[in-house]
C-alpha cells in the first residue's frame, strides 16, 4: 500500500436540471463514487464535488411553459437530486448548481483571460430566428425535412432516419419546434475560442496519459479534421451568465458548466477552509479526476483543458469515459418500464444492490454496460447475500450465544487470514484502475474460499462434540476475520453494508490501513441481518410503475374501431366518401418511438412521395414485422402536430384494439400509389 498522501479532487459529469436522475445516470455516479471511496480508504485526501448543470434554453422554455421562474425550478430539482444522491450512497462533499455566484465569478475569470490573451474572436453568425418567440433557435429547436433522405419533421443538426448530420440550414422547410413558425435568416455577433490555438498542448496534455487510450486515439482523428473555432455565445434570451461587456449575450451553457466543477469545490473550501489554489493553482500537486460518458468527451478533452490552458490554469489529470447503460440489452425504455429512475429504484430496492451489480460490470474502458435484471438478482443474491453476508451470518451466532459476543484471543488459521490481507494490492490497484469488475472476482474468490474453510470445519457439528469448544470458538473468530477483511474491500462498492458490519464488529471497516490487524479478544455487537436478499417480485415492481401510464390515445389512427352493429358515425353520401383519398402505402420503416407506449413511426412509400404516419399500433405489431409491407393510408388527412412530430395521414386498422390491432393490407398486385376505392 501507498503511504504517500495524495489530495484527489473527483467530479461525475453535472446532470442537467431540466430531468430526473435515472439509473443510466448512476452508473456513473456510483462508478465515480466508489473509486471517491475507494481513495478515501486508502488515507488519501479525497473531495467529491459536483453541480446540477442549470443552464441553458430547455430550462429557460419548461420555466416559461410551467409560468415559473427557471431559479424556482432548478432549485426544487436540485433538492431532488441531492436527495437520490444520498439515498444511493453517493459520498459528495458537495453539491452545487452552476448557477452560482461562484461559477459566475470563475467563468468571468477565465472568459477575461482568454479574451486577454488573445483567444477570443468575435464575428457574425447567421442563424435561424424565431420572429415569433423573439428568439435565436439551437439547433435542437428547428425541425424540418432531412435534406439527404427526405425524411420530413427531423432535428436542425441530424436525421433520425438515415443517420446523416448537417446543418440547420441545409433543412428543407425548416420550422421552429418552439412556435411551429417559418424562421428567418438573421445575423449577430458571436464569441469564438480559438481552439486551434491550443493543438500543441492539447497534444502534450494527451501524452502526458490524462486519458484512456480508446479515447486518445478519437481525438488523433479530431487533430486531423482539424479544431475548429468554438462558438461560447448565446444571444438572448437565454438562461446562463451575460458575458461582461455586452447587454444582450450569454455564455453558452457548455462553457459554465465545466467551470462549475471548480465553483463547488471552491464552495467547498470556504466551508471547510480547504486552500483553493493549492488545488487549483498552476502548480499545484493536488489531482484533479473526471468521470464522464463517452457522449461528452469533445468538451472535456478538447474545450476545457483548451479553456484551462488559455487561463494559465492547471489541466485535469484525468478524463475517465465509460460507456453507455442498457437495460435487458436495449436502450432504457419508458413504454417496457426500463427507463428507471433512481428514485422509483429507490422506492423497492436497497441501494447496495444495484452499486454491487455495476460493480461487478464496470471496467476500465468504455464498452456499454448492461443491466440484465433477470441477472441482477441471481448474482447479488449469489455473491453478496449467499456469499459474503452469509460468513458473517454462519460464525455471529456461535460467537453471540455461546461466547457471550467475545472473540477468542488467536486464530485457528492466521496462514489464511494473512493470504486475505495479502490480496489488498491486487484489490487495490483494480480500484485504482477502474477494473472494479477484476476487484469483486477477486474478492468473490476470497468469499468462496472463506466458505469453504467454514464448511470444513462445520462448527455446528463440531459445538456438539466433546471438548471443541475452544476451537469452534477459534473457527468462528476466525470466520468473522475473514468477514471483516471482506467487508472492507467491498466498503467502497457496499457502503451502507459495510457501515451495518462496521457497527456489528465495532470497527470501521471502510479503512484498510487496519485490515492486518485481527480483531482478537475483543466484543463483537449482536449481529443483525446486514442485508436480505433481492426480491424478484419487487424488481417487477420498479418495472411496472415505470411503464409510461397508458393515457386515452387521442391520436385519430389509434381510435378504436369497435364492433359494428350502430353506425358509429352518421350517415354519408358516396360524395363525402369520395372526398377520401385512400391509397395503398408500403411500409418502408418501422420505429418503435420508446417515449410513447402505443405509436410507432411509419414511413410510407405511396408513389411519388413518402410521409410520415404516427400509427397507434404498438401494442399489435413489432415494428421490425411490419417493414416491407403493403397497407392502405388515408393520405388526404390534415397534418397534425403531434409530441413526437407531425403525422401525415393515417393507417386503416380493424379491431377492438390492444394485441387485437389488424393493418388492412392489400392483396398481391397491388402497388403503391394506388388509389382504394
Ligand atoms: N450536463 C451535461 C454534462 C456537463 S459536465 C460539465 C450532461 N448532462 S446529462 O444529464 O445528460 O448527463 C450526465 C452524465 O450522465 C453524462 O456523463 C452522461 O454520459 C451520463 N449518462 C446519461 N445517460 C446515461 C446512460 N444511459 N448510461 C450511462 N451514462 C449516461 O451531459
Ligand atoms: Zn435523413
Amino acid at each position: 500500500m501507498t503511504n504517500k498522501n495524495r489530495q484527489i479532487l473527483v467530479t461525475s459529469a453535472l446532470p442537467y436540471a431540466n430531468g430526473a436522475i435515472h439509473l443510466g445516470h448512476m452508473l456513473e455516479y456510483i462508478q465515480t463514487d466508489i473509486w471517491a471511496r475507494f481513495q478515501r480508504s486508502q488515507g488519501h485526501e479525497c473531495y467529491f464535488a459536483w453541480a446540477d448543470d442549470a443552464h441553458g434554453t430547455p430550462v429557460m422554455l419548461w420555466a416559461r411553459a410551467e409560468g415559473k421562474t427557471p431559479e424556482e425550478l432548478i432549485d426544487m430539482m436540485n433538492e431532488q437530486h441531492k436527495t437520490d444522491f444520498r439515498d444511493f450512497g453517493i459520498s459528495f462533499d458537495n453539491y452545487s448548481s452552476t448557477h452560482s455566484e461562484y461559477n459566475r465569478e470563475l467563468v468571468e475569470l477565465i472568459y477575461g483571460r482568454l479574451d486577454q490573451n488573445g483567444y477570443i474572436e468575435r464575428r457574425p453568425v447567421e442563424q435561424f430566428y424565431d420572429e415569433e418567440e423573439g428568439m435565436f433557435l439551437p439547433d435542437r429547436f428547428i425541425r424540418g425535412t432531412c435534406p439527404k433522405c427526405g425524411t420530413q419533421d427531423q432535428y436542425g443538426d441530424s436525421c433520425e432516419s438515415c443517420g446523416s448530420t448537417y446543418s440547420p440550414t441545409d433543412l428543407i422547410d425548416p420550422h421552429s419546434a418552439v412556435t411551429g413558425s417559418k424562421p428567418v435568416m438573421k445575423a449577430s455577433e458571436h464569441y469564438f475560442v480559438r481552439l486551434g490555438d491550443f493543438e500543441d498542448a492539447l497534444k502534450d496534455w494527451i501524452a502526458s496519459g490524462a486519458l484512456q487510450s480508446e479515447i486518445s486515439n478519437k481525438l488523433q482523428e479530431w487533430f486531423t479534421d482539424g479544431l475548429r473555432d468554438w462558438d461560447i455565445s448565446r444571444d438572448e434570451p437565454y438562461f446562463g451568465f451575460r458575458i461582461p461587456g455586452t447587454e444582450d449575450k450569454y455564455f453558452y451553457v457548455w462553457v459554465d458548466a465545466p467551470v462549475g466543477y471548480m465553483a463547488s469545490f471552491k464552495e467547498l473550501c470556504v466551508k471547510k477552509g480547504l486552500d483553493f489554489e493549492a488545488w487549483w493553482g498552476k502548480d499545484s500537486n493536488a489531482e484533479v479526476h473526471h468521470f464522464i460518458g463517452k457522449d461528452i468527451v469533445y468538451f472535456h478533452t478538447l474545450f476545457w483543458p483548451a479553456m484551462l490552458m488559455g487561463a494559465n490554469m492547471r489541466t485535469p489529470t484525468a478524463v475517465y469515459a465509460h460507456g453507455f447503460l442498457t437495460v435487458d440489452g436495449a436502450k432504457m425504455s419508458k413504454s417496457r418500464g426500463t427507463f428507471i429512475s433512481a428514485r422509483t429504484y429507490l422506492d423497492h430496492l436497497h441501494p447496495d444492490y444495484l452499486r454491487y451489480y455495476y460493480a461487478a460490470k464496470l471496467g476500465p474502458g468504455t464498452g456499454d454496460i448492461d443491466l440484465n435484471l433477470e441477472d441482477f438478482v441471481l448474482r447479488v443474491n449469489s455473491d453478496v447475500v449467499g456469499k459474503v453476508v452469509n460468513i458473517a451470518s454462519r460464525c455471529a451466532g456461535f460467537i453471540g450465544r455461546q461466547f457471550d459476543g467475545k472473540l477468542s484471543d488467536s486464530l485457528h488459521r492466521p496462514e489464511l487470514f494473512q493470504q486475505f490481507v495479502e490480496a489488498r494490492a491486487g484489490i487495490a490497484a483494480d480500484f485504482e484502475e477502474r477494473n472494479y469488475q477484476s476487484a469483486v472476482r477477486r474478492i468473490m474468490k476470497l468469499a468462496d474460499e472463506a466458505n469453504r474453510y467454514i464448511d470444513e470445519e462445520k462448527p455446528w457439528l463440531q459445538i456438539k462434540e466433546e471438548g471443541k469448544k475452544a476451537h469452534v470458538h477459534e473457527v468462528c473468530t476466525q470466520g468473522i476475520n475473514l468477514f471483516s477483511i471482506l467487508m472492507s474491500y467491498l466498503s467502497p462498492v457496499l457502503p451502507f453494508t459495510a457501515e451495518r458490519a462496521g457497527a456489528f464488529l465495532n470497527r470501521d471497516v471502510s479503512v484498510w490501513r487496519n485490515i492486518d490487524k485481527p480483531l482478537l479478544g475483543v466484543t463483537v455487537n449482536t449481529f443483525q441481518p446486514l442485508l436480505t436478499r433481492v426480491d424478484p417480485l419487487k424488481v417487477n415492481a420498479v418495472i411496472e410503475a415505470s411503464k409510461e401510464s397508458l393515457k386515452p390515445a387521442k391520436s385519430a389512427s389509434s381510435a378504436p374501431a369497435g364492433p359494428v352493429i350502430e353506425p358509429l358515425a352518421a350517415e354519408i353520401t358516396i360524395d363525402d366518401f369520395l372526398k377520401l383519398d385512400l391509397r395503398v402505402a408500403r411500409i418502408v420503416k418501422a420505429e418503435a418511438i420508446p417515449e410513447a407506449d402505443k405509436l410507432l413511426r411509419l414511413t410510407l412509400d405511396i408513389g411519388n412521395e413518402t410521409r410520415i404516419v404516427f400509427a397507434g399500433i404498438k401494442s399489435a405489431y413489432n415494428a421490425a414485422q411490419l417493414e416491407g409491407r403493403l397497407t392502405v393510408m388515408v393520405a388526404n388527412l390534415k397534418p397534425r402536430k403531434m409530441r413526437f412530430g407531425t403525422s401525415e395521414g393515417m393507417v386503416l386498422a380493424a379491431g377492438p384494439g390492444g394485441k387485437d390491432l389488424f393493418i388492412l393490407e392489400p392483396g398481391e398486385g397491388a402497388t403503391p400509389g394506388m388509389r382504394v376505392t
